[in-house]
């Protein structure tokens, strides 16, 4: 089994798959990991709609892709297409973020986000979160309430080479402070 920064380091974007199918358990595997994830006073705000059905999967494909910018070009090769709701917190971490002006569910979803691509990764599952696409089409065409957000919708797939790129990062010491910011 990989060690934990082992599995961070493998997970990165992927933007190009095969067109093998991804195996259900996989899949719920990955819930299971992002059920498993912290939140804000418990309150799990997300659910986690995937998309498996090609019909339907073609049509959020194409509410991420944009012409204009050129934007996710690649998201038609996606396999599953997942779409992250936020949905609304529980009255204390509700309360909690009005007094404490915290967008607390949005860091939830993030987290559970993660726990989610993280748990692919380790089962060879490429993934790529995506914060750019059409939030009312996606929203239209999985039914999803018109008072709830979609943060990100996740692509998947098996990856289309074994190449391990490079991580850009800023280094550590741009990140963090000792004692002071
Ligand atoms: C909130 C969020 C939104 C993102 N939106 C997109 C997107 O719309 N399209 C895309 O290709 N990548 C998107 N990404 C992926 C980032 O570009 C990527 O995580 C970053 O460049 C670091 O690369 P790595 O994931 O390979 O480590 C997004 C990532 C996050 C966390």
């Amino acid at each position: 089994m990989a060690s934990f920064i082992q599995l961070v380091k493998q997970r990165r974007s992927v933007r190009a798959y095969t067109d093998q199918p991804i195996e259900q358990d996989k899949l719920m595997q990955c819930l299971v990991a992002a059920q498993l994830a912290p939140s804000a006073c418990n309150a799990q705000p997300w659910r986690f709609v995937v998309v498996d059905n090609p019909l339907l999967r073609n049509k959020m494909a194409d509410a991420a892709v944009s012409g204009v910018l050129g934007m996710n070009k690649f998201a038609p090769q996606a396999v599953v297409i997942v779409a992250v709701v936020m949905e609304p917190a529980n009255v204390t971490s509700k309360l909690g973020g009005l007094i404490k002006k915290k967008d607390f569910p949005l860091i939830d979803v993030g987290i559970a986000a993660e726990h989610f691509c993280l748990q692919a990764a380790e089962l060879g599952i490429g993934t790529c979160m995506l914060g750019w696409f059409d939030e009312k089409k996606v929203r239209a065409l999985l039914e999803i309430p018109k008072n709830r957000r979609i943060p990100l919708l996740i692509t998947m797939g098996y990856p289309k080479s074994e190449e391990d790129r490079e991580k850009f990062r800023k280094p550590i010491e741009a990140i963090s402070g000792w004692n002071k910011y």
